[in-house]
């Protein structure tokens, strides 16, 4: 919600365009230290408006349609030298980027011997035929957030991991607490994993994908260790299954 004061053009903005940020001087155009004002600006919009684009691109414009030479939000800065370039940041970071021509999938996955990472291949190649675009990470290599946002930004999603301790591994873990409950409605999701005599891995992902409101397919599918030429030929036709839940 925004007040306008028209006498001397201020709109208060509650969080739009705020920041958790302070120092000694409060109007924009007069801070010491910018670069750390724009990373708190960056920061607080990805965790506050992130979710909510479509929303803060009608909030630009309600700001657009009246005559406005100074924002103050609840906190941070007041903008008034910087308040254009705050607002095209806004504009920028909410307007969905224009989307690949193929469907997307990312297939994240965790392995110590090589199994899961057998299974994610194995997917991968299947959804690929299927027409998707394929992106397999390995969550030992690339940055949870990295991959999170990823995965937040595709068209569906296929977790792996192995069963360590009777449970999945912690790096797994950290992604899936990293994704976003409110853009992934929907979003098409699988889980597999190679496992040695418990195999919990596999069905954690699977309730924390549902509680996200992710559209699971299925159950998930796990293997005993090594698998073989059947399991490989399961795991395919599961990513398969995952890639037709995909809309349009
Ligand atoms: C330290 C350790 C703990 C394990 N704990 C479990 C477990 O609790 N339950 C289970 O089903 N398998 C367990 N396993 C077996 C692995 O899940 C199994 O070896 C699996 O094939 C590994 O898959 P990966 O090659 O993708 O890492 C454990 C293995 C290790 C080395």
């Amino acid at each position: 919600m925004f007040t306008y004061d028209a006498e001397t053009k201020t709109a208060f903005t509650c969080d739009f365009l705020g920041e958790h940020y302070c120092e000694s001087r409060i109007w924009d155009d007069k801070i010491l230290y910018p670069e750390k004002f724009a990373s708190a600006f960056r920061h607080y919009y990805d965790c506050i408006f992130g979710p909510f684009k479509p929303y803060v691109l009608e909030g630009l414009k309600k700001l657009e349609a009246l005559d406005i030479t100074t924002v103050a939000p609840s906190h941070g800065v007041i903008l008034r030298g910087r308040l254009r370039e705050a607002e095209e940041n806004y504009r920028l970071w909410s307007t969905p980027a224009k989307k690949p021509p193929k469907k997307r999938m990312i297939i994240a996955y965790a392995s110590a011997y090589g199994y899961t990472g057998m299974m994610a291949r194995t997917a991968g190649e299947a959804a690929e035929k299927c027409g998707l675009d394929v992106e397999l990470l390995d969550i030992s290599v690339s940055p949870a957030d990295e991959i999170a946002a990823k995965i937040n930004e595709a068209d569906a999603v296929m977790i792996g991991s192995n069963t360590i301790n009777r449970d999945a591994v912690k790096p797994v873990w950290d992604i899936l607490s990293l994704l976003s409950g409110i853009n992934n409605q929907k979003k098409p999701a699988g889980a597999f994993g190679s496992f040695g005599w418990s195999g919990e891995a596999v069905g954690m992902i699977k309730d924390r994908l549902h509680s996200l409101r992710f559209k699971f397919v299925g159950d998930g599918l796990r293997t005993a260790f090594r698998p073989d030429k059947a399991a490989l030929e399961a795991v395919a036709e599961y990513a398969v299954q995952v890639a037709g839940a995909i809309d349009g």
